[in-house]
């Protein structure tokens, strides 16, 4: 072999291997892509969703899920409107100061419509799922409990706007989503815009 002959050889080797390493990334590349493609199914989990509220009985709750978390809408009766000024004193964040709700829902009732309240049902302190307690003085959250939500985890409790007691684990109120209604018995959850 002539030193020339060789050199073309040796050219033709690099060549080839480069070639080769660019057509393999390229392949590599091509699923790494697509993973970051959103599918159907997260688009959905990310929309806001509908809930008919006339389905809901007053004094009682409907759980549904949005972009993966529990949400919880409560009718709440006149008699439950009525407990949250008189709890207030025992609370943590009243007004919602240091809460995370959007503007319409830093009100008394944190919510977009007094009677229906639509609350994320996760514990602002480690995030177990609280426990609804609408009875009066049970036995076992004392005589002045007026009714809201219990977390068992580490003993935090809730009014029933979602509002964090003093001194229990949990930081801050329950965290309200965005929400309204597009009719009288339709609540979009998700959106405060009326646009799905
Ligand atoms: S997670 Fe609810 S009190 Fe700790």
């Amino acid at each position: 072999m002539t030193e020339e002959t060789d050199l073309t050889r040796r050219h033709f080797l690099t060549v080839a291997t480069a070639t080769a390493g660019v057509v393999g990334v390229a392949f590599a590349a091509a699923p790494f892509v697509a993973s970051f493609r959103p599918s159907a199914r997260a688009r959905a989990l990310g929309a806001p969703i509908e809930v008919d509220v006339s389905k809901i009985s007053e004094g009682s709750m409907l759980k549904v899920e949005w972009r993966g978390q529990p949400v919880w809408v409560l009718h709440r009766t006149q008699a439950m409107l009525d407990t949250l000024e008189e709890i207030e004193p025992r609370l943590r964040d009243p007004e919602s100061n240091q809460s995370d709700q959007p503007d319409y829902a830093r009100n008394r009732h944190r919510s977009e419509r007094p009677e229906y309240l639509v609350v994320i049902g996760s514990c602002t302190h480690l995030g177990c799922a609280p426990i609804e307690r609408f009875e009066i003085g049970p036995a076992d959250l004392g005589r002045d409990w007026k009714g809201g939500f219990f977390c068992p985890c580490h003993g935090s409790s809730f009014d029933l706007a979602g509002r964090v007691f003093s001194g229990v684990p949990a930081p801050t109120n329950l965290v309200i989503p965005p929400h309204t209604f597009t009719d009288d018995r339709t609540l979009l959850i998700g959106s405060d815009t009326g646009a799905a």
